[in-house]
C-alpha cells in the first residue's frame, strides 16, 4: 500500500491594516500606475507593531486545525518556513509549538525565502511516506514589512505581511504526487537581506531586503518555466492535466509567463497578489487556502504549486487534492 501525504486542511492570516499604492507614493516617489501595471499590486497587508512571525503563524495554522477537525495534540511534526523569525532561537517553529500547546512533536525552521513554505512541503513529505511523521503542521510566516527599507521604491512597493499553512497527513489515498526542489547560490548577491548584528555590510547597515529586480525577473521566469517541465516529467502527465497552478505572488507577469508555459488560462491561476503584494514564504500557502475555502480547488483535483526566492531557490509541488 502506498503511503501519501494528503491534504487535510488550510489556513490563513492577513493582519488588518491595509497599504494602498496610493498611500506608498506618498512616501516615496511612485505611482499606483506604476506599481500596478509592472507588478500587479494594489494594496498590501501590514502587521502592526505588536505582531510577530509567531503570532500570525499561529491564528493560520489554528484557522488549518479548525479546518481539519482535529486538535493540535495530533500533530508530530511542524516546519515553518520564515525570513522573519521572532528570534534567531529558538525557532519560530519551537515558539509556534509552545502557543499551540503541542507537546510530542518535533518543531523547526527552513530558510528558503520565498520558495520557503515549498521546501517546507517537500521535507514534511519525505517525514509522511518514509511514516517518520503522520500528522505535519507547515506555515509560512513573513513580516516583510519589518525588512523593507520604506525608503527605497524599487522594493517596498512590492511586499506584504501575512501567514499561510496547511496540514498534511499519512494517507492511502493520493495526495502530493512529488515535489522538486533546488538551489544555486551562485546568484546570492541579486536578491539578499543581511543580517547586521552577525554580519555587518557596510552599505546596508540596517539589514533590509537588496534586489536587482530586472535581473532577478529574468532568472525567475526562466527557472519556473524549467521546473513545470520537470513536474509533468517526473509525473508523466501531460499539461492539460494539470487543473490549478498556485504560483508565488512576486510580480503578475512572472506568473503570467508560466502560465502561458503551461497553456493554462489565467481563470485557472490562483492570483492574490493584487491585495497582497509578496508576502515570500507565506505567499503560495495564502494562495492555495484562499482557492480552498472560496471552492475553486475541489478534491480530486491536480494543483501545481510553484515558487521561486532569493538564494536563489525555487521549487515545485504537485498535488491530488
Ligand atoms: N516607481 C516608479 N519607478 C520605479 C519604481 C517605483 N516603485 N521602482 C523602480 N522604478 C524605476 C527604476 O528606477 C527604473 O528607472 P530608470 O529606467 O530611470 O533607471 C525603472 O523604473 C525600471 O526599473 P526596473 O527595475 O528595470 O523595472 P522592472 O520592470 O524590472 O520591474 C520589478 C521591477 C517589479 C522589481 C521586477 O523586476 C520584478 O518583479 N522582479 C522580480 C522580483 C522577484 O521575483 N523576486 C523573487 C522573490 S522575492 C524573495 O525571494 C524575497
Amino acid at each position: 500500500m502506498n503511503r501519501y501525504a494528503r491534504i487535510i486542511g488550510t489556513g490563513g492570516y492577513l493582519p488588518e491594516k491595509v497599504l494602498t499604492n496610493n498611500d506608498i507614493s506618498l512616501m516615496v516617489d511612485t505611482s499606483d500606475s506604476w506599481i500596478f501595471e509592472r507588478t500587479g499590486i494594489k494594496s498590501r497587508h501590514i502587521a502592526d507593531a505588536t505582531e510577530t512571525a509567531s503570532s500570525m503563524a499561529e491564528i493560520a495554522a489554528r484557522d488549518a486545525l479548525a479546518a481539519a477537525q482535529i486538535e493540535p495534540d495530533a500533530v508530530d511534526l511542524i516546519i515553518v518556513a520564515t525570513g522573519t523569525p521572532d528570534r534567531v532561537y529558538p525557532s519560530t517553529g519551537c515558539i509556534l509549538q509552545q502557543r499551540l500547546g503541542i507537546k510530542n512533536a518535533v518543531a523547526f525552521d527552513v530558510q528558503a525565502a520565498c520558495s520557503g513554505s515549498v521546501f517546507a512541503l517537500s521535507i514534511a513529505d519525505q517525514y509522511i511516506k518514509s511514516g517518520a511523521a503522520k500528522t505535519a503542521l507547515i506555515v509560512g510566516t513573513e513580516l516583510c514589512s519589518r525588512i523593507v527599507d520604506w525608503a527605497d521604491r524599487s522594493t517596498c512597493v512590492l511586499f506584504g505581511d501575512g501567514a499561510g499553512a496547511l496540514l498534511l497527513q499519512a494517507s492511502d489515498q493520493q495526495g502530493v504526487l512529488s515535489t522538486h526542489i533546488h538551489s544555486d547560490g551562485e546568484f546570492g548577491n541579486l536578491l539578499y537581506c543581511p543580517n547586521p548584528q552577525v554580519s555587518p555590510e557596510a552599505n546596508n547597515a540596517h539589514g533590509y531586503i537588496t534586489m536587482q529586480g530586472n535581473e532577478v525577473f529574468k532568472v525567475a521566469v526562466n527557472t519556473l518555466g524549467k521546473i513545470v517541465d520537470e513536474t509533468l516529467a517526473a509525473n508523466h502527465l501531460e499539461l492539460s492535466a494539470i487543473d490549478w497552478l498556485v504560483p508565488h505572488q512576486a510580480n503578475i507577469r512572472i506568473i503570467a509567463a508560466t502560465a502561458k508555459k503551461l497553456k493554462m488560462p489565467m481563470e485557472q491561476v490562483v492570483v492574490t497578489l493584487e491585495t497582497q503584494g509578496n508576502t515570500s514564504s507565506a505567499s503560495v500557502l495564502l494562495a492555495f487556502n484562499e482557492a480552498v475555502r472560496d471552492n475553486r480547488i475541489q478534491r480530486g483535483q491536480i494543483v501545481l504549486l510553484e515558487a521561486f526566492g532569493a538564494g536563489f531557490t525555487w521549487g515545485s509541488a504537485l498535488i491530488r487534492y
